[in-house]
């Protein structure tokens, strides 16, 4: 595997065909594995990015806490066989340095996630089209446990008219059914205990909707009705149309996405669940 420490690195590494660009914040774990795999299954060439981007952090706590593991991530990506990592600093990312002009999310970027952290997504976006542009892939691969970040960089390339398919890759959780991420680490074992709780609620609600509940705020009222009497504040919860992230306030279809956010014992965690019958 090649280590890119630079943007020249990088450029004297890319090539033709098809590559696959995994972009990350490093703290590597399952869910990464799993894009990962998916990103060597249709591609030539797969590449990791690994970049914590101050732009996308609205406190600067947030950031200074952010979990850098940079040395296991390498290890992991060996194992997995990555043609290369792009390990940027931040003048490669951002050469003309606090001057940087942020991208705007718009209207979709300043609600629920972007509401909770303000600013998040127009840095989110600002750095994800600057990988886009320095790497030059066919495909780039995210997550869906950030259903709505993967929605806007989906956004993004459509308006811009990028040459590049944005993969939306299935939430990973762990086997009791914590959705993974980076942030878990820093869960006590009481905390942890009581996220499970988003994904239970969120589990009966997606059953409530296969069984044929169709009003969005009896959805959401099971929700809210199995956190009750937990340690768990809630930022939003809400129902929404998986392709434009618009609330649906009244009957939801097949395939709307229920999303959350909440504090639990400190930490912003994320879920959210699929709609099917
Ligand atoms: O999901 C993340 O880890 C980050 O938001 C991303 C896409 C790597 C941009 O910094």
């Amino acid at each position: 595997m090649q280590q890119l420490t630079s943007s020249q690195q990088l450029s004297a590494f890319v090539r033709g065909g098809d590559v696959g660009l995994v972009p990350t914040m490093g703290s590597l774990h399952a869910g990464h594995a799993s894009l990962i795999e998916r990103a060597k299954q249709e591609n030539e060439c797969v590449i990791v990015s690994i970049f914590v981007n101050p732009l996308q952090f609205n406190k600067t706590d947030d950031l200074r806490k952010y979990p850098q593991t940079t040395i296991a991530d390498i290890e992991l990506l060996e194992k997995l066989n990555v043609d290369a990592v792009y390990l940027p600093k931040y003048a490669d990312i951002y050469p003309e340095g606090d001057e940087v002009q942020r991208l705007s999310a718009g209207v979709v970027g300043e609600s629920f996630e972007g509401a909770a952290r303000p600013g998040h997504f127009d840095g989110m976006l600002t750095v994800v089209h600057r990988l886009l542009q320095q790497v030059n892939p066919s495909h780039a691969y995210f997550g869906e446990k950030d259903a709505q970040q993967l929605c806007l960089a989906r956004q993004m390339v459509d308006d811009l008219e990028m040459p590049v398919k944005i993969i939306g890759c299935d939430l990973i959780r762990d086997a009791d059914g914590l959705a993974l991420s980076s942030r878990n680490v820093h869960l006590s074992n009481a905390a942890r205990n009581n996220a499970l709780r988003l994904y239970q609620a969120l589990t009966r609600a997606a059953e409530d909707f296969a069984e044929g509940e169709r009003q969005a705020q009896n959805l959401l009222s099971t929700i809210h009705g199995m956190l009750n009497g937990a340690d768990i504040k809630v930022a939003y919860c809400a129902v929404v149309n998986d392709k434009t992230f618009a609330e649906l306030n009244d009957e939801v279809d097949c395939g709307s996405r229920v999303i959350i956010a909440a504090e639990v014992g400190g930490v912003h965690l994320l879920d959210n669940m699929l709609l099917v019958s």
